[in-house]
């Protein structure tokens, strides 16, 4: 029956249940058996699963953003995405989903593709949660309406639960999912009730013996070893990151800045949070909201940046100068807006004070003091030099080029050096992904002589 799988495009959803860490294994099962399979998930499911893991296993770019340019695809890509499979599933699909998906609250991108699905596709869906969760009226409610408006369920099993208790919410064991899928399509493409050929195949073996399995979970083990070893490294350590442009102003209404998004150093601190509570985040005027259960201090100007930074330094174990601190401030600053008939046509600059290079001065045995750069010539010599003059122990090496837009991206492309003048270079990725890259670089560096 599963040869009806062959040559099929399958859309598979995934959303922010523990269980989700499953769903490379349907990819894995549904392209052994000849199905062309793109996933789209939601941004908790990313807390469970990397979309490289789930890319790797399609072989197709894997969807987590609404707003992604790179998928935007004339602007109606999820219109695209929704036309283009014979099925759809959502496997594991949480609470929240379910709800969504009841209620029509496309706020991210896989409710968004999923609401714009033609009628005459199937679609599948497996719900996977706690069974007081599974239980709650508005789960029960919400999967009677998807199922009244002709969605197929694929209820949960009972099992010990990821709460270690035990019942109802387990996600359907894969085998089981793969025959809901295949039975659906035998009946999608023939109208009629499925028959089946053979008896259900014993895949089940096949899954659990897989190769794939075990290199799941020795993800799964490097991920637990590395999380210990970063908890390790940051207790007791007290961490200061600055992120963000500083301003320095001119008159009331008028400043000098840059166009520092301030993404990099958030992700950073984010980055560190889950290891440690003692992060600082002091943070020039961003657009970012402020993250959980972090503390921030926010500033304006290199001068206010200074005062926060060298009050903290005595007690700071690792300072992460992320920020794009202004290099120069006006000399004079109008107290008053500077009327147009002033005629003022030159404005003279003053140098700010070079944090970096001041708490380098201060630095004391076992501080760890991180800098970024952001040069357009000589990188990599112009990188080494200020090490040694700012007394460093790590610099992240911003490469500015065309297919690189630092400033505002979501994305980045990094060269770290440390103060043994080791030099690593890393391509193109998300600055969450590139925050852990910087992250376990210095917990590198602390171990070095
Ligand atoms: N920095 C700082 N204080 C300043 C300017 C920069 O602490 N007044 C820090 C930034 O946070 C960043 C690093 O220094 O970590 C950036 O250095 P860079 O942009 O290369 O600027 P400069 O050191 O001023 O070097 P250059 O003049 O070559 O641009």
């Amino acid at each position: 029956m599963h040869n009806i799988l062959k040559n099929k495009k399958i859309l598979l959803g995934v959303t922010g249940s523990i269980a989700a860490f499953k769903s490379p294994m349907i990819v894995r099962e549904l392209t052994k058996l000849g199905a062309e399979v793109k996933v789209v998930m939601t941004p908790s499911a990313c807390q469970f699963v990397t979309p490289i893991t789930l890319s790797s296993v399609s072989k197709n770019s894997v969807v987590t953003d609404m707003f992604d340019l790179s998928s935007q695809n004339d602007g109606a890509w999820h219109i695209h995405l929704a036309h283009w499979c014979d099925l759809a599933i959502i496997a594991p699909c949480s609470a929240t989903t379910l709800g969504k998906l009841a209620c029509g609250i496309a706020d991210n991108a896989l409710v968004a593709v999923f609401m714009a699905i033609p009628r005459n596709i199937p679609i599948l869906v497996a719900p996977a949660m706690d069974t007081t969760m599974f239980e709650f009226p508005s789960t029960q409610k919400n999967i009677q309406t998807l199922e009244e408006w002709g969605i197929d369920i694929i209820p949960p099993e009972k099992g010990e639960l990821a709460s270690g208790l035990c019942g109802l919410g387990r996600l359907a064991e894969i085998p089981n999912i793969i025959n809901e899928i295949s039975t659906k399509l035998v009946n999608s493409s023939t109208g009629l009730p499925a028959v089946l050929d053979k008896p259900l195949e014993p895949i089940e073996d096949a899954i659990y013996k897989d190769k794939f399995q075990a290199e799941l979970e020795l993800t799964q083990m490097k991920n637990s070893i590395f999380e210990q070893k970063m908890k390790e490294f940051f207790k007791n350590k007290n961490v200061v990151v600055t992120a963000g442009p500083t301003i320095e102003k001119i008159d009331p209404v008028r400043f000098i800045s840059n166009s520092s998004s301030g993404k990099m150093g958030y992700a950073i601190a984010n980055e560190i949070a889950k290891y440690t509570q003692n992060v600082i985040l002091v943070s020039g005027p961003v657009n970012i909201p402020k993250p959980n259960g972090i503390q921030v201090i926010g500033v304006e100007s290199a001068d206010d940046m200074y005062r926060v930074v060298d009050e903290l330094f005595a007690n700071t174990d690792i300072l992460i100068m992320s920020a794009a601190v202004a290099d120069f401030t006006p000399k004079h600053k109008y107290d008053n807006k500077i009327k147009n008939s002033s005629e003022l046509t030159t404005l003279e600059l003053m140098p700010n004070v070079d944090i970096l290079e001041k708490m380098g001065k201060k630095k004391k045995q076992g501080q760890i003091l991180v800098g970024f750069a952001l040069e357009t010539e000589n990188e990599i010599e112009n990188a080494k030099k200020k090490i040694a003059e700012k007394n460093l122990d790590l610099i992240v090496l911003n490469k500015l080029s065309d297919s690189n837009q630092v400033f505002g991206s979501d994305e980045n492309e990094i060269i770290i050096l440390d103060k043994s003048l080791e030099v690593t270079e890393f391509g193109k990725a998300k600055k969450s992904e590139l925050a852990k890259i910087i992250v376990e670089s210095i917990e590198k560096i602390s171990t070095k002589p």
